[in-house]
C-alpha cells in the first residue's frame, strides 16, 4: 500500500462510481421528482404523473418548468419516463434530443407550436402524452411523429389541433387519444391524420386498436363516409353528446367495441351493432329507459353489455336469449326486472359468467333470479338493499366463484346457502348485519381461500374457519367483546387484515396459527390493541416470515407504538398514527425500531418531527423513505454523519421542514449528499418561530441566520471523498495492505505546545525512552499545495491508529471538527477500521461534543483519557496510552 498505490485505487473508484450513475452521485432535481420505475406507486399519489409504467428504470416529473433547457439539463439523461408541467408554449427542434432512451414522454405545458425536429431522436419513446388547456392550441408540423418508429400511444388531451394539417402518423400506433378538446367534426381529424382514412390511391386499410374521442363536448360525428377504411377494435365516445346510430356511416371497415358512456343516447343503438356485429357495448347514464323486444334480434353478436345507470324499467322477455353469446352483463334495474332474467325466454340456459348488479336498490331476490345461468362465475351484489335471501336464490350455480354481498343490511341467508355454492373461492360479506351462528361453519364451498366477514356482537363468539383460506379480512364493531378463533392453524393464509380488534389472538402463539403469514393490515384500533398489553410500547407479535405491514389509525392513537422485532419485513407503511385532538411530535425511533430487512418505509400522518441517525440503526436495509403529509420535519444533525448509510430515495412529499436552525445543515447537504437522492419542495419559505415577519426562502434563512453553520462547508464538500473512503478500506483491508503510518496525530494549533512537549517525544523517540512509531503530524507531514479534506482522509486510512486531541480551543476549530468527523464516520462505517484515541487535555462535557454516537460509545469503551495535572498520575496516562497502541510495558 503505497501513496501511489492509494490515489490510483481512488481514481479507479471514483471512475466506478461515475459509471454507476446516478445512484451514487450526489443528487437532489430542483423542482422535479425523479424515481425509479418500480417505486411509481409509492410517490404517484402525491404528484401528477401522466402515465405510470413501473417497468422504467428511471423516471422524472418536473412541475413549474419556465425554461426548458435550464430544467433538462439537471435531469439524469438515463430517464426512461419524462413528465413536464410548466408554462412552455413552443417545444425547438432537439428539445429531448439529450435523452435518447426517453420511453415515455408527458408534457402538460401551455402550447402554441412542435417545431420541426422537436422529438428527434427518440427512437425509443412508446407512449406520448400533450395535455394542455382546452384554450391552447397546438400546431404540428406534418412529421412531427416521423421518426418515432416505436411510438404506440399518442394522447392529446386538452389542446386543439384544429390548425395543424396532414400530420403523419407512426406506423406502429396502437392508440390515438385526442380527448377534452375543441374537435367539432369528426372529418376535421382525418384532415389533421391522414393516415386514418383510405387513401384511395393505396387502398391500405389503417389498423388501429383505439381511437378515444371521449369529453370533446362538441362533437358531431354525423358526417357520413368521415372516416373510409379505418379498422377499429374500441372507439370511444364518453361524453359527447353525441349522436352515437352516426357511428355506423363514418365508413369504417371494422369495428369491435364501441364506449358511449353519457352521450345523451336514448336507445339501444342497434343499428350499430348490428352493422359492425359489435361485441362489446358500454353505455352508462343514458336516457334509454326501454329496450323495445324488436331491438333484441340485432344484439346476436354482443359478449359484453354495460347497461349500467341507463334508467331502465323493462327487461324485454328473451332478454339473455338474444345474446347467445353473451359473457358478461352490468345493470340497473329493479327488482321487479331482475325476474325477468331468466323467465319468458326459452327455456335456455345462458353462457353468461360475470353478472353485476351492484348499487341497484335490489331489496328482494325471487328464489329462481340466476337459474338459467348455470355458468355463472361473478355474481355482484354490493350496495343494495337485501335485507333476506333465500337460500333458493343461489341454487344451480355450482360454478360460482366470487360472491359479493356487502354493504347490503342482510340479517339472514337462507339455512345451507353456501352448500349450493361449491366453487365459491371469493366471498365478500363486509358491512352486513349478518349475525355468525354456531352453525355458521362455512359448510360446503371448500375451495374458498378469500373472506372478509364482519363480527358482530353476539353469542357464540367461537370463530371457525376454513382451513383453507389465503386471505381473510375481518372487521370488528367497536365495543364489542372479541371472538375467539376455534381453528388451530390457517396454514395457508398469507393475508390478514383486521379492522378493529375482534380476535382474542395470544401473542405467543400467533405464528402457529399464521404460519404462511405475509402481509398484514392493522386498521382502525387494531395495532392500540397490539401495542397496550402489559402496558407496552412496542409491537407484540412475533412473525418470522412477515413481509408486509401496513398500519392506518384512526386518528386517536395517543402515543406511537414502536414496530420492531420483525426480522423479515420488507416495506412497513404507518398511516394516521396521530391523534386528532392531541397532536404529539413523534420521533422516528418511536415508530419503528429494529427491522434488519426493511427496505421500503412510508409514513402518512404519524406526526412524526424528529428523523435522527439513532433511529436509521434498526434499519440497516432500508432503501425508499416516503414521508408525506409530515409538517415541520426536524432533520437532526445526527445524520450528517450517518449520510454514506441513509436510504437511497428519501422522498418528502407534501412535507415540509420546520424552520430552525438545526436543519441549517440540511440545505448544502441536498446537494452534495453522496449518494441519497432527496426529493423536497424547494420552494419552501422560513417563518422564523420567533416572530418576524421574514417569507423567505428556507435554506437560505437558516445558512445567514444559524451561526452553527461553521466548518460545515468544509465537512460537505469531504462527505463524498468519505464514500470514496470507505470503499477504498474495504478493498484495502481485504488485502491486508501494510500503513504508511502508526499514528495519526489530529490537534488544533493551540494546543500544539503540549503535542511537541510531551506527545511526540513519547511516540516517536527511540526506544526505550520512547516508541519510535511513525506518526503523521497534519501541519509537518502534508502535502503542500493539496486539499485539506484530502489530506486528512489519506493520512488517516494511511495510518493504523488516530488520536484526537481534544481542548475546548479544539472544538472550536473548523478543522479539528472536520478531522473529528472523518474519523467518527470511519468508524461508524466499518467498526474493524482504525482505532480512534481520544485524549483531553481538560474537562469537556459530553454535551460540548458534536452530537455522534459513536463518540459516546467509544466514551464508553474506555478508548479515552484525560492528561492528568498531577505528575504522579501521568505513568497511568502513559500506561493506557501504551495498551492502546499495542506497545510492551
Ligand atoms: C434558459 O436556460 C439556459 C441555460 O440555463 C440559458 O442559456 C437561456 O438563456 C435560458 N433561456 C431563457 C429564455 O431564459
Ligand atoms: C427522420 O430520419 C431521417 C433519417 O434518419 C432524417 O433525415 C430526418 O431528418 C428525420 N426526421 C425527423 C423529423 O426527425
Ligand atoms: C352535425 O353535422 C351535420 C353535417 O355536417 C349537420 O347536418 C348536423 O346538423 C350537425 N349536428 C349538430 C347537432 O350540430
Ligand atoms: C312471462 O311468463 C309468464 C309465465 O310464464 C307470463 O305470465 C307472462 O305474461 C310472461 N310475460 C311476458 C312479457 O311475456
Ligand atoms: C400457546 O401454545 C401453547 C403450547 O404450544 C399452549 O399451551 C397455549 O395455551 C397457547 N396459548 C394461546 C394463548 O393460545
Amino acid at each position: 500500500w503505497t501513496r501511489l498505490g492509494a490515489e490510483m485505487g481512488k481514481h479507479l473508484l471514483l471512475l466506478g462510481l461515475l459509471l454507476s450513475l446516478p445512484l451514487i452521485t450526489a443528487w437532489t432535481v430542483v423542482n422535479c421528482l425523479v424515481t425509479e420505475g418500480s417505486q411509481l406507486p409509492l410517490v404517484s399519489r402525491y404528484t401528477l404523473l401522466c402515465h405510470l409504467d413501473t417497468s422504467l428504470s428511471l423516471f422524472a416529473s418536473c412541475s413549474s418548468v419556465t425554461n426548458l433547457t435550464q430544467v433538462l439539463e439537471t435531469v439524469p439523461p438515463s430517464v426512461e419516463g419524462l413528465c413536464l408541467s410548466g408554462s412552455i408554449s413552443v417545444l425547438p427542434p432537439d428539445a429531448f434530443s439529450h435523452f435518447p432512451g426517453l420511453k415515455v414522454l408527458g408534457l402538460n405545458l401551455h402550447f402554441t407550436q412542435l417545431l420541426p425536429g422537436a422529438l428527434r431522436g427518440l427512437e425509443q419513446l412508446r407512449r406520448l402524452t400533450f395535455l394542455g388547456r382546452h384554450t391552447d392550441f397546438l400546431y404540428l408540423p406534418p412529421d412531427a411523429f416521423g421518426n418515432l418508429s416505436s411510438l404506440q400511444y399518442l394522447t392529446f388531451s386538452g389542446p386543439c389541433l384544429d390548425g395543424s394539417l396532414g400530420v403523419r402518423l407512426p406506423p406502429g400506433l396502437q392508440l390515438l387519444a385526442v380527448t377534452h378538446s375543441c374537435l367539432q367534426n369528426v372529418g376535421v381529424l382525418a384532415d389533421i391524420f391522414p393516415d386514418l382514412v383510405l387513401a384511395s390511391s393505396s387502398g391500405d386499410a389503417w389498423a388501429l386498436d383505439t381511437l378515444d374521442l371521449s369529453f370533446n363536448k362538441r362533437l358531431n360525428i354525423t358526417s357520413p363516409g368521415a372516416l373510409p377504411g379505418l379498422q377499429l377494435r374500441t372507439l370511444h365516445l364518453d361524453h359527447t353528446n353525441t349522436e352515437v346510430a352516426a357511428v355506423a356511416e363514418l365508413g369504417l371497415q371494422r369495428l369491435d367495441a364501441l364506449s358511449a358512456k353519457k352521450t345523451g343516447m336514448a336507445q339501444l343503438p342497434v343499428g350499430v351493432i348490428a352493422h359492425f356485429g359489435l361485441q362489446e357495448l358500454h353505455l352508462g347514464l343514458t336516457q334509454i329507459g326501454r329496450i323495445a323486444p324488436e331491438a333484441l334480434a340485432s344484439c346476436h353478436s354482443l359478449k359484453s353489455l354495460d347497461l349500467k345507470s341507463s334508467r331502465l324499467i323493462d327487461l324485454p322477455p328473451g332478454f339473455l336469449a338474444a345474446m347467445p353469446s353473451l359473457q358478461t352483463l352490468k345493470l340497473t334495474i329493479n327488482q321487479q326486472q331482475i325476474a325477468m332474467l331468466c323467465m319468458n325466454g326459452t327455456g335456455a340456459e345462458s353462457g353468461l359468467w360475470a353478472l353485476d348488479l351492484s348499487n341497484n336498490g335490489l331489496y328482494t331476490m325471487f328464489p329462481d333470479t340466476f337459474s338459467c345461468l348455470p355458468h355463472l362465475r361473478e355474481l355482484l351484489l354490493q350496495g343494495n338493499q337485501l335485507f333476506h335471501l333465500d337460500g333458493q336464490v343461489f341454487q344451480g350455480l355450482r360454478r360460482l366463484q366470487t360472491l359479493d354481498l356487502s354493504r347490503n343490511p342482510l340479517a339472514a341467508l337462507g339455512k345451507g346457502w353456501l352448500g349450493s355454492l361449491p366453487a365459491l373461492t371469493t366471498l365478500n360479506l363486509l358491512d352486513t348485519q349478518i349475525v355468525l351462528s354456531s352453525a355458521w361453519d362455512f359448510w360446503g364451498p371448500e375451495r374458498l381461500n378469500n373472506l372478509r366477514l364482519r363480527l358482530l356482537s353476539g353469542p357464540p363468539r367461537m370463530l371457525s374457519l376454513p382451513v383453507g383460506l389465503a386471505s381473510l379480512e375481518l372487521h370488528a364493531v367497536s365495543g364489542m367483546k372479541p371472538w375467539k378463533l376455534v381453528t388451530d392453524v390457517l396454514p395457508v393464509l398469507q393475508t390478514l387484515t383486521l379492522k378493529g380488534w375482534g380476535l382474542q389472538l395470544g401473542v405467543q402463539n400467533i405464528s402457529k396459527i399464521f404460519p404462511a403469514l405475509h402481509q398484514l393490515s392493522l386498521l382502525g384500533n387494531s395495532l392500540e390493541a397490539l401495542c397496550s398489553q402489559d402496558t407496552s410500547h412496542f409491537f407484540l407479535w412475533q412473525l418470522p416470515g412477515l413481509k408486509q405491514l401496513n398500519v392506518k389509525g384512526d386518528g386517536h392513537n395517543l402515543r406511537p407504538c414502536c414496530i420492531t422485532g420483525l426480522p423479515s419485513l420488507r416495506e412497513l407503511k404507518l398511516q394516521l398514527l396521530q391523534s386528532r385532538a392531541r397532536p404529539r411530535p413523534v420521533r422516528l425511533e418511536e415508530l419503528v425500531g429494529e427491522l434488519p430487512m426493511l427496505e421500503v418505509l412510508q409514513l402518512e400522518h404519524t406526526g412524526l418531527e424528529t428523523l435522527s441517525a439513532a433511529a436509521f440503526q434498526g434499519l440497516r436495509s432500508l432503501q425508499i423513505l416516503v414521508l408525506g403529509w409530515e409538517n415541520g420535519l426536524v432533520l437532526d444533525g445526527s445524520l450528517q454523519e450517518h449520510s454514506p448509510q441513509m436510504p437511497q430515495y428519501m422522498y418528502f412529499l407534501t412535507s415540509s421542514l420546520a424552520c430552525q436552525c438545526a436543519n441549517a445543515w440540511v440545505g448544502p447537504w441536498l446537494e452534495r449528499s453522496p449518494r441519497t437522492y432527496v426529493h423536497i419542495t424547494t420552494h419552501q419559505l422560513c417563518q422564523p418561530e420567533a416572530g418576524g415577519h421574514s417569507n423567505r426562502p428556507l435554506f437560505p434563512f437558516l445558512w445567514s441566520h444559524c451561526p452553527q453553520t461553521l466548518g460545515l462547508e468544509l465537512f460537505l464538500g469531504s462527505s463524498a471523498l468519505l464514500l470514496l473512503l470507505l470503499q477504498g478500506l474495504r478493498g484495502q483491508r481485504s488485502e491486508g495492505k501494510r500503513f504508511l503510518y502508526d499514528v495519526f496525530l489530529s490537534h488544533c494549533r493551540q494546543d500544539q505546545g503540549w503535542v511537541v512537549r510531551e506527545l511526540l517525544p513519547a511516540l516517536e523517540g527511540c526506544p526505550p525512552v520512547g516508541w519510535g512509531l511513525r506518526v503523521c503530524l497534519p501541519e509537518r507531514d502534508f502535502e503542500p499545495g493539496k486539499d485539506v479534506a484530502d489530506n486528512v482522509a489519506d493520512s488517516m486510512v494511511g495510518s493504523r491508529i488516530t488520536i484526537c486531541v481534544l481542548s475546548q480551543q479544539a472544538l472550536c476549530t473548523p478543522r479539528c471538527l472536520l478531522e473529528l468527523r472523518l474519523a467518527t464516520s470511519l468508524l461508524l462505517a466499518a467498526p474493524y477500521l482504525p482505532a480512534l484515541l481520544l485524549v483531553f487535555l481538560e474537562p469537556i462535557s459530553r454535551h460540548q461534543l458534536p452530537r455522534y454516537h459513536r463518540l459516546a460509545w467509544l466514551l464508553r469503551r474506555g478508548d479515552y483519557h484525560m492528561w492528568p495535572r498531577e505528575d504522579e498520575r501521568k505513568d497511568d496516562f502513559w500506561a493506557w496510552l501504551g495498551r492502546r497502541l499495542g506497545q510492551p510495558g
